[in-house]
């Protein structure tokens, strides 16, 4: 029975529906490597076992032969095939192609990886003209092609993927417009922040992602064929001409580099785990906000799990997993970059390992980020919850402050006048708005009646004025800006311009 290779962290379920076929321990049959030339003898069994990498490289099937395709295009203009020769080449790739789509073509681990299995397909159906396509290039310069294109097309996707994460968010902005936030550091109470600053601190850290993936994807985007196996090749190859077909932005300057380079893979993972660490934090922040402790959130129920003995649990396991795969994600990068720690130029079969480790955190990440997306707009912010306790933890302290040092006080002064009232305020187990004018006056004389204008979060959020700040005015703007960018709807009049404060339930 022709087995399925078992890929560790394989998430795709279905990439080819190709089966693989592994040779037995009896396996003493002549050489069938493309490299068997100067062997004598057959592999090891359990070397070959050991040593393929088709059972997770067949991921590349659609880059090698586009790459293949586009490298014989070439050879034909050079006159190194003959048009006949390029076609034939073409029609049994494209062939191969798609067998491999509709699962029946069958992959050998005797063949080691994607590449050698196409090509070997390639031979058998169009006899020795197959034998040609490999002319001016070589393995190494192939498997750098692929991964490119396809860590290109991941970027791609991702992106997309990222933008309507962003649009999640900002999509929040309109229904939980003038709700207030307490806003924390170190895990205590803080200052009164907008939800919709709150959303919008998320939409910031995602663009950052999707700025260093539209970077990466500037050296990704260079193509490496034709660099052969270290030291370039003696057939009039016109690279160029490869790039063009396959809409890279340039071309691999130095083929020793070319080589031995997988700084784009680790650049991409490192990218991917910047995206799995801001996905962590707002996991982890709403595991939080769900507990009752909290309160603050209700989970869509369709993305939350139970418990097999405790009836009543309704458990965040999505969002305790989004956070937990931020292990295997870093995990991941690290593996990469010991992978290339001590490796001499150029090529060297290290490399090798460098396909599950990109693989898995490409399915990871992309899966937690689609996860997060359905969460983000299922989620009920309960404002109530929210709103009853608002007053407590004394939010509006250095708002009080600040208007102090607005009159004249230096700071460290009006930080201890201030310091000093909370701290009467904590003893009568009283909010800072509901002492009375005496205890003001008796901090200091300019704490007149004016205070109370000013406590309390509702007044005191509106009393930030400084840009990126949570001032109503600041965030608005920044909505809108948002809205913009990501070519959002303007929501109807009167939703956009009246605030629906906490305690409303939404
Ligand atoms: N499977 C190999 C890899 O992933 C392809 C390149 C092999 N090159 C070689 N010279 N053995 O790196």
């Amino acid at each position: 029975m022709p087995k399925k290779p078992s890929t560790p962290g394989e998430t795709e379920k279905k990439p080819l529906g190709h089966r693989l076929k592994g040779k037995g321990a009896e396996g003493k049959q002549p050489s069938k490597k493309p490299w068997g030339g100067v062997f004598d003898g057959t592999t090891d069994a359990r070397v070959e076992k050991f040593t393929e990498s088709v059972s997770f490289d067949h991921r590349l099937y659609a880059q090698d032969i586009r790459g293949s395709i586009a490298h014989a295009r070439m050879l034909a203009k050079v006159g190194v095939l003959s048009d006949g020769q390029c076609e034939q080449i073409v029609a049994g790739l494209e062939e191969i192609r798609g067998e491999i789509e509709s699962g029946q073509f069958v992959f050998q681990q005797e063949l080691e990886d994607v590449h050698m299995n196409i090509e070997r397909s390639l031979v058998e159906r169009i006899g020795d003209t197959g034998r040609r396509l490999h002319t001016g290039r070589s393995r190494n310069d192939q498997v750098s092609t692929d991964m490119r294109l396809w860590i290109r097309d991941a970027i791609d996707a991702i992106r997309t993927e990222l933008v309507d994460l962003q649009r999640a968010f900002v999509s929040r902005c309109q229904q939980d417009h003038g709700v207030l936030l307490p806003g924390y550091t170190h895990m205590q109470r803080a200052q009164p922040v907008l939800a919709n600053h709150y959303w919008l601190a998320y939409c910031e850290k995602f663009e950052r992602d999707l700025e260093r993936l539209a970077d990466c994807r500037t050296r990704v985007n260079q193509l490496p064929l034709g660099t052969a196996a270290l030291a370039g090749t003696s057939i009039p190859i016109d690279r160029q001409l490869v790039a063009d077909q396959l809409g890279f932005a340039g071309l691999v300057a130095n083929s020793l580099d070319s080589s031995s380079d997988r700084d784009f893979v680790i650049e991409f993972a490192f990218d991917l785990t910047m995206v799995a660490e801001h996905l962590s934090t707002w996991a982890e922040e709403w595991i939080l906000w769900a507990t009752s402790e909290f309160g603050f959130v209700t989970l869509p129920q369709a993305y939350c799990t139970g418990s097999s003995i405790m009836p009543q649990k309704i458990n965040p396991d999505v969002l305790e997993l989004i956070r937990g795969k931020t292990a295997r994600v870093v995990g991941n990068l690290q593996s990469l970059l010991v992978l290339i720690k001590g490796l001499p130029l150029a090529y060297n079969r290290d490399l090798q390992e460098d396909k599950e480790r990109l693989f898995d955190s490409t399915d990871t990440v992309r899966a937690c980020i689609t996860l997060a997306t359905a969460m983000v707009t299922g989620m009920r912010l309960n404002r109530q919850r929210i709103a009853a306790r608002l007053e407590q933890g004394y939010l509006d302290a250095t708002t009080l402050m600040e208007y102090l040092i607005g009159l004249g006080i230096p700071q460290r002064t009006a930080h201890q006048i201030i310091g000093q009232l909370v701290a009467t305020a904590m003893q009568k187990k009283m909010a800072l708005a509901e002492l009375p004018l005496e205890v003001f006056q008796a901090a200091h004389a300019e704490l007149d009646h004016r205070v109370y204008d000013l406590l309390g979060v509702q007044q005191a959020i509106q009393a930030f004025k400084s840009y990126g700040s949570t001032a109503p005015d600041q965030v608005a703007k920044q909505v809108a800006h948002w809205r913009q960018q990501l070519r959002l709807e303007e929501p109807a009049e009167q939703e956009a311009t009246e605030p629906r404060p906490n305690g409303t339930e939404g």
